[in-house]
């Protein structure tokens, strides 16, 4: 028999393929006729990052699971760390382990069951496109961006928090698929560049507090606001108070590479706490950095009890106060009733994640600070393939860099 050198790479790609199949016990996707898939197909198994125990993941290869008619297969291009990550890492506060982490993921649909048209805004979804996911209600899995101005996630799940599922270990952004289940929400965000896409969760609890304070009705565009706290958290603010067009900024923080970055996101001047003995020396340092006049407004977004007393001293009277720096409990801080709240009277407000809305209005943010010229992908200052996930934990631990990220080959 005459077999061509091409034939035989062709028989040999078969074998080779067919034994990798082969090893995968779950259902396979070929099984499900009503389901739109890529030219490419879709692999058997995918390696899911799962965290096993305490400061480890293991990069565990489960089977992809059999998709139903609402379901969506997402081939994960990254996602971002988050604190809440961290947190898990160092000490499963949420007693979730082992879990498949990762919220802050993005990637591109390769599968989808047969019923799955359009995202959450109404818009078409297909085969190819970027999406990124919101919360998940199980008790209400109709519902839209236009249903949803005020539940925020606290009422929800979210992909990369959940239990661990037998049936399906694809529920977490630190992985090479992800499966999302008829009911979850999902945006169509093809338009938007990958480190953008990576950006859109934290930047949503940004947006949230942002709308949070304009509720009180203090925050304008001539405004004078002080941010406090320049991680992440702190230097979103910032890009966003800019963007929206309030150029009076004052970013205060301790670590001077992250002052130098707060100005490249839009702060008009900074403040070394660091630099001042005691918080009125402080307060006296932010003033003069408003030419003579303490702020309108402050953002106070260290998870610090001492930052959160200090800030009321930053602010003039009648002016206002969005605390978001405390995700989770970050204990006690004391304040002077009177002086910080009463004789000032400052109105405050607390703002915790974000909504399905503020999502939306995310994706336009995002759009109009490239426009303007914000670097905010240069938030990311580290980017890990899936492999090396431990590695990317700790430099989140290390506070060396600003957003960490996982980036799929
Ligand atoms: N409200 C929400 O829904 C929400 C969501 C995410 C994160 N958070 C919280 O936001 C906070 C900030 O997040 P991040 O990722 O930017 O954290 P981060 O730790 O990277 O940044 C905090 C910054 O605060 C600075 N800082 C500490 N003490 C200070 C002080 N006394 N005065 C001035 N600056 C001080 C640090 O130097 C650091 O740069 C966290 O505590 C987190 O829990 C809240
Ligand atoms: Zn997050």
């Amino acid at each position: 028999m005459d077999v061509k050198a091409n034939d035989i790479e062709a028989i040999v790609r078969q074998v080779l393929s067919s034994l990798k199949e082969g090893n995968a016990s779950a259902p396979s996707l070929e099984a499900v006729p009503s389901q739109k898939k890529t030219a490419g197909g879709v692999p058997k198994t995918a390696r899911v990052a799962m965290l096993t125990k305490l400061e480890h993941f293991d990069l565990n290869e489960y089977p992809v699971p059999a998709l139903g008619d609402d379901d969506i297969l997402v081939k994960v291009e990254g996602c971002g760390v988050c604190g809440t990550d961290a947190h898990e890492f160092k000490r499963d506060p949420f007693g979730l382990i082992p879990v498949a982490l990762g919220h802050e993921g993005t990637g591109e649909i390769v599968a989808m069951g047969k019923n799955v048209k359009k995202d959450s805004a109404g818009k078409p979804l297909n085969i190819g496109d970027k999406v990124v996911t919101c919360m998940i209600f199980k008790d209400n899995p109709d519902i839209t961006m236009f249903d949803l101005n005020k539940q925020n996630v606290g009422g929800a799940d979210v992909y990369g928090l959940l239990p661990d599922d037998d049936k399906n270990h694809l529920q977490g952004w630190f992985a090479d698929y992800m499966v999302v289940k008829g009911g979850s929400t999902v945006f169509n965000v093809s338009d938007l560049d990958l480190d953008s896409r990576i950006l859109i969760e934290p930047c949503a609890v940004l947006i949230h507090a942002v709308e949070r304070a304009k509720t009180t009705g203090i925050l304008r565009f001539n405004s004078r606001v002080v941010v406090q706290g320049c991680g992440p958290i702190g230097l979103i603010c910032i890009a966003i108070l800019r963007t929206m067009g309030i150029e009076n900024i004052v970013a205060v923080d301790g670590n001077d590479m992250r002052l130098e970055f707060a100005k490249k996101m839009g702060a008009d001047k900074s403040v070394n706490f660091k630099n001042h003995n005691g918080v009125e020396a402080l307060a006296e340092g932010v003033k003069e950095a408003f030419g003579g006049y303490f702020a309108d407004f402050g953002f106070q977004c260290t998870g610090s009890p001492v930052a959160h007393a200090n800030i009321y001293k930053f602010i003039r009277n009648g002016g206002g106060l969005c605390e978001l720096g405390f995700f989770i409990n970050g204990g006690d801080a004391q304040i002077n009733p009177h002086f910080d709240i009463c004789a000032k009277e400052i109105t405050t407000v607390g703002s915790w994640v974000y909504t399905l809305r503020d999502y939306a209005t995310t994706f336009d943010f995002l759009k109009r600070a490239k426009a303007i010229g914000i670097p905010l992908a240069e938030l990311i200052t580290h980017k890990y393939p899936l492999e090396k996930i431990n590695e990317a934990l700790e430099m989140n631990l290390s506070m060396q860099g600003l957003k960490i990220a996982i980036v799929n080959q």
